[in-house]
């Protein structure tokens, strides 16, 4: 198709007093009322902290050994469907779920949490939150804005970081989802949150950590052949995860896997920038309890 006839840039809207977009809520009814497995893994993220890893980490834990043609020849977006996904030309998330036949359904989310389909709650389903750094993530939500055609523009850097300041991004402010899903983890058992940083930091211990949670226990042997399979530059390379299969996506412009990095916004920030942030940071995170990254 010519550049005339490409789908403009969506638009952004206030919905129910968050940042979204049609691809977000064009399909909100079917959404709502979702009806959860009790088997049903969730994995919620604000976008960019690290989905694409932990989904494939958890494929591999219930899938690997089980289907390993799975790995080779089905790209992780059909494997761990998007709940929420409401794309004109293809099926919605809903309806990819709704077919599943695989079980336990592994379901990717970005969903504030007050937007979570109540079924998820009432069959008591696992729940795997991941956060990443505020600073991290703005970064990366910068670079995916560029290259993914159905992303809004994102302008320069410094207007960007302001709009993602202000929630003005999809999925509305960074600050308010970790927030209300760290407080939701307080009284629901079924959630384990867990950080990006600390996958830096520890694979092994994380993918202990989850597997406690889930309640998987893989041989050592399988352990050693996720670690390997889930790192930076491996995933980079395999095309069943580092999205080269989707189209909206330029990876020349910039890699969906870019740098996979903690504390790459050092080379993005300004010291003024920097300034703002951790004012609006040190005031929005007050009252919380939550320390994800030591550098802000
Ligand atoms: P960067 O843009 O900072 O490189 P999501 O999957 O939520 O969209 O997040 C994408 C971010 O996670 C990107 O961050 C990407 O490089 C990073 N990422 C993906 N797989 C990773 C891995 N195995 N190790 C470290 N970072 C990874």
């Amino acid at each position: 198709v010519s550049k005339m006839e490409q789908p403009p840039r969506p638009t952004t809207f206030d919905f129910h007093g968050v940042c979204m977009t049609e691809i977000v809520t064009g399909n909100w009814d079917n959404v709502q009322d979702f009806k959860a497995r009790p088997d049903d893994v969730l994995i919620v993220t604000y976008p960019k902290a690290g989905t694409t890893w932990v989904s494939y980490i958890l494929d591999l834990l219930y899938f690997g050994t089980v289907d390993p043609d799975r790995q080779t020849s089905i790209p992780i977006n059909k494997r761990v469907p998007f709940l929420e996904m409401a794309k004109r030309t293809l099926p919605t998330g809903t309806e990819t779920l709704n077919q599943l036949t695989t079980t336990p359904r592994l379901i990717k989310s970005h969903l504030p949490v007050q937007f979570v389909p109540k079924s998820f709650w009432e069959q008591r389903c696992k729940i795997v939150y991941v956060a990443r750094n505020a600073k991290d993530c703005a970064v990366s939500y910068f670079h995916f804005g560029r290259m993914n055609k159905s992303q809004p523009d994102p302008g320069d850097w410094n207007s960007y970081l302001e709009k993602y300041m202000e929630g003005q991004v999809i999925y509305g402010s960074w600050f308010d989802h970790v927030i209300n899903w760290w407080d939701k983890k307080q009284t629901c058992s079924n959630i384990h949150y867990m950080s990006y940083e600390d996958l830096s930091q520890d694979l092994g211990r994380e993918v202990d950590r989850l597997c406690a949670f889930l309640g998987l226990s893989p041989s050592a042997e399988e352990k050693e052949n996720l670690k390997a399979a889930v790192k930076f530059d491996n995933m980079k390379e395999n095309k069943m995860v580092n999205y080269s299969t989707v189209p909206s996506m330029d990876q020349k412009v910039s890699p969906f896997m870019r740098k996979g990095k903690v504390a790459d916004w050092k080379n993005h920030f300004t010291v003024s920038q920097n300034e703002k942030f951790d004012e609006v940071y040190k005031q929005k995170m007050k009252n919380c309890t939550l320390k994800i990254c030591s550098e802000i």
